[in-house]
């Protein structure tokens, strides 16, 4: 497999055939000790393939965490920082997050936070930790229901992207990680957009995930990078997240959670009938994306919502001005703009168009 070395500017993403480079940056830096933070899946499928390229894996602290996002939260931090505890691990130890974002996420935030922060490098293993939470430097943990609710902005000293990890993820895991890559698509470079749409997910194998991975990572790090903190620009990667996060949230308080990807997929269906009302997005190609992101996601005709607690999540995110809620939203295939201010009757009049007519 190929090998493709990025520079973010702040680290290095690593994508392909990463184990030589891996195998150099274990040995060079010298770290007093190691820890391999996985779930049950990632110990699974995962570690073997790490564990067969890099020699003495097997003697590193293994910290096994429940998969899923109800186990990102303080809890399970507790038992990654009693774990590095018992282990006396010192400021000069590493930890090797082998996960999907829920633990990249996770693990980021408890190496930033021990002993006033310890390296850590993620290697990630689902689609959507690849193109998307490899990228910007946020890490956190959920609280009292919050996503994200308490967490800080730090830096992996490096990413350890291995497409074949891919091979194992469950398909819907996959769509879901797709889901983010449409929206690089959507909010800067429509070429890409269309490329995307024109795969079969089914058939694309780890050698032709690798320049739509690393496409997608230039491509979000060129936005990270002209505004890290996220006081402009960097808001356009909210784009279908507004109303997504929302349908997301809610999702959860049902009998039909949704993945991240397919609630940001619902959430762009709607923003893109918004971007046509509001920012003139071309109505043909607001009708053709509706159409496309239809079809990939066939089991959101299935899924319906209530409007008042969707519309009462969304009014309550901090992103909020003046009674307004602030969107990213599309003007142009591949052109978004941020900071539109979207009125709630705007907004619950396009979510009563749910589900969408095809
Ligand atoms: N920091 C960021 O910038 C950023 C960006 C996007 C998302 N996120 C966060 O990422 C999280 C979602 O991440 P996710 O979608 O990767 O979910 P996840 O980490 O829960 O992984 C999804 C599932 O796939 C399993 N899995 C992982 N790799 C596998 C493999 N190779 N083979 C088989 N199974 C595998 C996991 O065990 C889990 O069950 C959310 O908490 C979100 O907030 C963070
Ligand atoms: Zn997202």
């Amino acid at each position: 497999m190929a090998y493709l070395k990025i520079d973010t500017g702040r680290y290095p993403v690593h994508i392909g055939n990463i184990y030589p480079a891996l195998a150099s940056f274990l040995s060079e830096k010298h770290f007093s000790s190691m820890f391999l933070l996985v779930d049950e899946n990632t110990l699974e499928h995962c570690y073997p393939s790490l564990a067969d390229a890099i020699p003495g894996v097997e003697s590193y602290h293994l910290i096994k965490i429940l998969s899923g996002e109800k186990h990102k939260t303080l809890e399970s931090c507790q038992q990654v920082w009693e774990q590095l505890t018992l282990q006396q691990a010192d400021r000069k130890a590493l930890m090797i997050n082998l996960s999907g974002g829920v633990l990249s996420d996770l693990g980021g935030f408890c190496a930033a936070s021990y002993k006033r922060g310890i390296t850590f490098i993620n290697i990630p293993t689902t689609l959507l930790s690849m193109v998307d939470a490899s990228v910007g430097g946020k890490v956190g943990i959920d609280f009292l229901g919050y996503k994200n609710q308490i967490g800080l902005f730090t830096n992996p000293e490096a990413v350890f992207i291995f497409p074949e990890f891919l091979k194992t993820l469950p398909a819907r895991q996959l769509k879901s990680g797709f889901a983010e890559m449409l929206k690089h698509g959507f909010i800067a470079d429509k070429q890409y957009l269309n490329e995307l749409f024109e795969r079969d997910l089914q058939n694309i194998s780890p050698t032709d995930w690798h320049p739509l991975i690393a496409h997608s990572v230039n491509l979000k790090n060129k936005i990270v990078k002209q505004d890290p903190k996220e006081s402009g620009l960097r808001k356009i990667l909210n784009f279908g997240h507004t109303i997504g996060h929302a349908l997301e949230s809610y999702s959860f308080s049902t009998s039909m959670p949704l993945l991240h990807g397919e609630a940001i997929a619902a959430g762009m269906m709607l923003e893109l009938l918004l971007s046509k009302d509001l920012c003139r997005l071309d109505e043909n190609f607001t009708a053709d994306a509706l159409l496309k992101l239809q079809a990939l996601f066939p089991e959101l005709r299935l899924w319906s919502f209530t409007v008042e607690p969707v519309m009462k999540r969304m009014l309550m995110e901090k992103k909020n001005f003046n009674g307004n809620v602030m969107m990213a939203l599309l003007e142009a295939p591949g052109k978004a703009v941020f900071d539109v201010a979207v009125t709630s009757e705007q907004i619950e009049k396009t979510l009563l168009k749910w589900p969408l007519k095809s």
